[in-house]
């Protein structure tokens, strides 16, 4: 048993310690919009904030992320106002199939957090992010869009 902090609400996880934090999230606090995609920390689709920086959750294990402040893409909007990154998505309308869209907000937005103004150069060391859909360039045009909002 683990207690978590997701979303700003404490969830108690029955769950071995070492389960990565990403089932605790998906099964136990039933938050989905995390997604599962390589499970070794390659793609980015399971990517969520742990105490603001962007972290791939299939990796963490549950007894790492206790006591840290755990935010899914469900908790990005604030009261009902989508976060700038989730505005610039749709404007620009960034999705295909979605699957890897969830982790991507996730991570652009820890890296607005940390570079407002991010660089061609910034957004290609940091979102590292695999999309099959390919919507690279138009991932890149709403970060910037972001940047600018
Ligand atoms: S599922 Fe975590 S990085 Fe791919
Ligand atoms: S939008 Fe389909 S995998 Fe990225």
């Amino acid at each position: 048993m683990a207690r978590l902090t997701i979303n700003g609400k404490t969830t108690e996880v029955n769950v071995e310690p070492n389960t990565p934090l990403l089932w605790a999230i998906r099964e136990q606090a039933g938050l989905t919009g995390t997604k599962y995609g390589c499970g070794i920390a390659q793609c980015g689709a399971c990517t969520v904030h742990l105490d603001g920086a962007a972290t791939r959750s299939c990796i963490v294990p549950v007894a790492a992320a206790e006591g840290k402040k755990i935010t899914t893409i469900e908790g990005l909007a604030t009261n009902g106002v989508l976060h700038k990154v989730q505005k610039a998505w749709v404007e620009h309308e960034v999705p295909q199939c979605g699957y890897c869209q969830t982790g991507m907000i996730m991570a652009v937005a820890a890296l607005l957090k940390d570079k407002p103004k991010p660089t061609d150069a910034d957004i290609d060391k940091t979102i590292t992010n695999i999309c099959r859909c390919g919507t690279f360039q138009q991932v890149r045009q709403a970060i910037h869009a972001a940047a600018k909002a």
